[in-house]
Formats: C-alpha cells, structure tokens, sequence
C-alpha cells in the first residue's frame, strides 16, 4: 500500500525521489506526489494514476536537495490529484506524506481544526494542519510534530518537511513500516529498503510512537516526549539487481521462474554441513510444546497455511487450525491449554495478521512468523522469524513466496516428526531438490501454459478450478492468481462441492481447471469432471504420472502427494500469467491491489 520516499543532501532530489517512487510501485497505488523543498522555497508535484504521469507534469527546472514523494492507495477519499500525498498546511509551511489510517482524524478537525477548511478528504491533511496548528501558538516543529503524533489514534509512517527550514525531515512512525537510510553527508527515508538501495544499503529501524529527525549529516531518534534514543544500524543484504526485471517484460514471470532456485536456496539454508536440518533449538521446542498450531495469514499466504497444515498432521502429527486473519482478529474461536500462533506472511506488514499478533501478546502466547522479510513488524513482534528465503517478491501477485511458504513447512514437519521420534518417510530436503528439477522441466513449457490460456481463457466471463484434499487447496490459489490478475471472475473448488450449487453455473463453454494429482481420489476428481462436462464445460486437467489419463493438458512427475501443491500450483501461476497477458492486463500491477496490506 501507500509508499513513503524522502532525501536529504547534496544532489537534486527529484531524480532520486521519482526513482523511489518507482521502486515502491509495487505495493500498489493510485496517485503519486513529490514536494521539493530548496532555496527558492517549497515545489509539490502530484496526479493521479501512475507515476509516468508525475514526471510529464514536475517542472524541468524543478530543484531542491531535500524533498519527500509517495505512492497513494487510496483508503479516505477517492483516487484524485486533491486527494493524492503530500498535503500542505494551510499556511503552505508544511508538507507531508502519510501511509496508514487515522483513525480519530474527524474527532481532531472537531477539538482543534474547526475554523480549517481541508482542501482533501484525506485524513492524513488533519496531521500537517494540527502541526501547524501548533506551531502557531509557539511549539518548535519538532515539539509540534511530536504533539500532534502523541494524539493520532491508528497507523502512521510520516514524512514531513518545513518550509522554513530546508535542512531537516522530520519522521514518525506507528505500526506502519518507514526505515531511515544512512549515507555519507546524505540520509534518506523510504517504506522499504527496496526503494533506496541506489543510495544505499545501511538503515535504522524505528519503532513504534518514535520520530527521527533527519538532516543530512545527522539522525536523532526520539520518544514522542522528546527523550533520546540510541539505535545502531544494519546493512541489508537486497541486491539491487533483485528488484530488477533484467531481461523479462514482467517480474511475475520472472518469480516464476524463480522458484527453482528458491527451492535449492531453502535447502541450502536450512541444511546443515551433516546433512542435518538447521533450525532454532528455541523454535523447535515451542513447535513440540505446543498441544495446538494456529496458523493465521491473509490470501495466498492463506493458501500456503492450508497445504502447511497438512503436512504438520500428516508427517509431524500435530494439531492444526488455520485462520483467515481479518476473521480471527473479531471473531476468535475456543483455543487451546498451549497454542502456538505461526503468522504466514510475503511482507511481514499485512495490518490483519499485526492485529492478531497484538492480541496474541497481551495473552502470553508465544508466536513464529514465517516470512520473506525478516526485518517487517510481524517478524520483529513475534517471538520467532522462519526466513522464507525468496528474494524480493515485486509483482503483486505471490508466486515464489507462496512456494517458498510451503517449502518451509514441509522442513518445520519434518524436523517436529524427527524430534518427536516419529518414524516417517517424508524427507522434505530431499523432495525439495526433486521439486526444484520438476519447477525448472514445468517453466520451460510455457508454450503449453500460454496455449492453454489460448483456448480456454482468452474470451470467457468466469472460470472454475476444482480439486479434492491437496489439489483443493491448490486450486484455491490457482482461482486467486487467475482472478486478481486477468480479472476473470475465478472460483475454487472442492471437487464434490460443486454439485451442491455451484454447477448450476456451468454453461456451454465454461471453463473448468481440475488438478488431480492424489491417487486415493483420482476417480472421484474425475467423476466430478464428467459432471461438468456433461453440462456443457470446456475442462483442462492437471495430474501427474500416477493419476494421468488419456487426454489430460498437463501431466507433472510425481512427487510425494502432500508437496504436490508446490508443483502444481506452477501451471496455475503461468496460466493466469497469459491469460492477464493476452487480456491486455497490467499483471505485475493489477488494478485495485496493493502488495503490502498495511491497513484493515
Ligand atoms: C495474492 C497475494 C495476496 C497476499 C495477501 C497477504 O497474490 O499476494 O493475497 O498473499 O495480501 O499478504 P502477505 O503474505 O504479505 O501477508
């Protein structure tokens, strides 16, 4: 969602501002802005819709050493140039960028605002107008900054500069992400690393209820009242050739391609020199201890949580429930003596999985978050972080994090069933090293993948996956990436499920995507395809040499039955990818959809 961007030094700003910007947009956005901020005063440059439309419209001779930009997904008020980041006090002393929601901002104009008219209908415009509010009646700007921040209820990361004073930024942040980038005689801003690593690769972290104060040579954490606070800093390991397309049109294809050798990354990371698999003493004991996993995660990474349950139970024998984030958060259901909570998370951000996670500390409970970004809020609250070791994930769509999730799990099972002293066959390491070769066979037959979007996706209003048990869960992801990137109205279900309404849907042509690839309910799959058939649909089938049949568009090797969603899954992926293609899609930027889900 929203992304936040600032520089302070010797260079022009604008360049560098607009490159972070560019790097941001992959969480996903609506308008974009920047505000420069040098000698011949303040400069703000905002439109809505994408950032190429910013740049046509910033003035050629626009200059400033100091400036803040953003990316907008809009939560108050619609996507428009009044409502895109920064927003300006009415004096136009202050500017400011904002990512999150305030919660009491209607409250604030109320108690101190009531004589402002608000240009926007943003509730970020309340922030910038209640710090100049206050420095009206005499608080220095940070005093300002930091009583206004003491009164917002909700989320922020803030970026806001001064008119009067070219030389500092000053930042806040609570619950939404924001990192201070250090460079010599230059300090930046940005929602990720991501964004700044053409300046460079050292950052602080701030916490939540801080404000850094930035200029160029120097950074001051502080409490909101003001104490100071010491921070050290840490280096990121991205490339910045990660966030690159290199040779390929979109990064989806380009994670999908991925996937390989994220498998063998995972092997290689979580296998010791013995052969052995490397994980946390701490975090395999509270595996073990715990009578019961509570897996919470949003969407795809939802998806991961489904195939990750069956693996805990089947190889590992423990308990599993798996909850939609947002639904746990106000409706939560009878927990166990001793539970342990496991958040699934690509960005570590989503707000829903935060809320839970914030619950779940008030009660004592311990807490594992499974991540690609070691460094998010979920994995710094939670008590232990699993690396999902993916690289940056940059199209919206997950791919190679939903993959990477699984593989983790299946890693997590077979090292609680060893520690346990259950005897299983299921070798995880050994299984991920056969996926990585079968991905790698899978990937190179995008002909197939993109004639099958041909003939079954290109004109159709709606589709249907269909799937029992591990298939079942997979088509649900499949439906999803199907969905949220071609737009094609998509739905995933269990094989049986179908006739008990939904088939009433089924028209002449309607095309149905079943995955098969379990012995023990390949007829079953089948007796459901036939039903649809019979009705009129255009069926495409995915099994594996074990379950295939005279026919079927795509046949994978086998591999053991419950990591057959990490197979699976990559026809799914590419199918959707052509079809999206084909339709004319923006598929690295479907509309309405943010990578990074950091509000409610
Ligand atoms: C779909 C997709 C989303 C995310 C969901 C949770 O391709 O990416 O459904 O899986 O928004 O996000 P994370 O995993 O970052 O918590």
């Amino acid at each position: 969602m929203c992304g936040i961007v600032g520089y302070i030094g010797n260079e022009q700003a604008k360049d560098i501002l607009i490159k972070g910007l560019q790097k941001l947009e992959y969480r996903g956005y609506d308008s974009a802005g920047i505000a420069l901020v040098g000698n011949s005063g303040i400069e703000l440059y905002k439109e809505k819709g994408r950032i190429a439309s910013l740049e046509d419209a910033i003035n050629k001779d626009a200059s400033g050493t100091t400036g803040i930009g953003h990316t907008r997904w809009a939560t108050h008020g619609a996507p428009s140039k009044e409502n895109a980041h920064p927003h300006q006090s009415v004096s136009e002393r202050y500017t400011l960028v904002h990512n999150g929601v305030i919660e009491n901002y209607q409250q604030l104009k109320k108690e101190y605002l009531h004589d402002v008219t608000l240009a926007s209908e943003t509730d970020t415009e309340v922030i910038v107008q209640l710090v100049e509010a206050f420095s009206q009646k005499g608080e220095s700007t940070e005093e300002a900054f930091r009583h206004t921040l003491s009164l917002l209820h909700g989320s922020y990361a803030i970026a806001l500069i001064d008119n009067a004073d070219n030389d500092t930024i000053y930042v806040g942040k609570n619950k939404s992400p924001l990192l201070v980038g250090l460079g010599d005689g230059v300090n930046v801003v940005a929602s990720d690393a991501m964004a700044m690593l053409h300046i460079t690769k050292e950052f602080i972290e701030i916490m939540d209820e801080e404000i850094v104060v930035v200029t160029k040579d120097n950074v001051q954490v502080k409490t909101l009242d003001g104490k100071s606070v010491t921070r050290h800093s840490f280096t990121t390991d991205i490339d910045e050739s990660d966030t690159e397309k290199g040779t390929y049109n979109h990064f989806m294809l380009k994670e999908v391609d991925e996937q390989p050798f994220v498998m063998r990354n995972i092997v290689q990371k979580y296998q010791n020199d013995d052969g052995d698999i490397k994980l946390d003493g701490d975090i395999r004991s509270a595996i073990n201890d715990a009578d019961r996993l509570y897996i919470i995660a949003a969407g795809t990474s939802y998806h991961a949580g489904l195939v990750g349950k069956e693996m805990m139970e089947k190889v590992a024998k423990k308990p599993v429930e798996v909850h939609i984030a947002s639904e746990f958060l106000y409706n939560q259901p009878l927990l166990s003596e001793k539970p342990l909570f496991i958040f699934i998370s690509q960005s570590g951000e989503t707000a829903d999985c935060r809320g839970v996670l914030v619950n779940v500390k008030k009660n004592g409970y311990k807490s594992l978050t499974i991540t690609n970004v070691p460094g998010s809020t979920l994995s710094r609250e939670a008590d232990f972080t699993l690396h999902t070791y993916a690289g940056p994930e940059i199209a919206v769509a997950s791919t190679k994090a939903y993959t990477a999730q699984m593989a983790v799990f299946s890693i997590l099972a077979m090292d609680s069933a060893r520690a346990q002293g259950i005897d299983t066959d299921f070798d995880a390491i050994q299984e991920l090293s056969l996926i990585a070769n079968a991905m790698e066979t899978l990937c190179d037959q995008k002909d197939v993948m993109e004639q099958i979007a041909r003939d079954y996706l290109f004109e159709t209003r709606s589709c249907f996956f269909i799937g029992r048990g591990m298939d079942y869960h997979v088509v649900m992801e499949g439906s999803l990436k199907l969905k949220e990137i071609s737009y094609i109205q998509a739905e995933g279900f269990a094989g049986g499920e179908l006739k008990h309404g939904t088939i009433a849907l089924i028209e002449d042509g309607t095309p149905v995507v079943a995955v098969t690839t379990q012995k023990h309910v390949n007829l079953n799959i089948r007796g459901n395809v036939q039903e649809v058939v019979a009705r009129g649909a255009n069926a495409c089938i995915i099994s594996t040499e074990t379950t295939k049949q005279d026919g079927d568009q795509i046949v994978l090797p086998d591999i053991h039955e419950l990591m057959t969603p990490l197979l699976s899954v990559i026809p799914l992926q590419l199918i959707a990818y052509y079809a999206a293609l084909h339709r004319g899609c923006d598929v690295d930027k479907p509309r309405n959809l943010a990578k990074s889900v950091t509000v409610e």
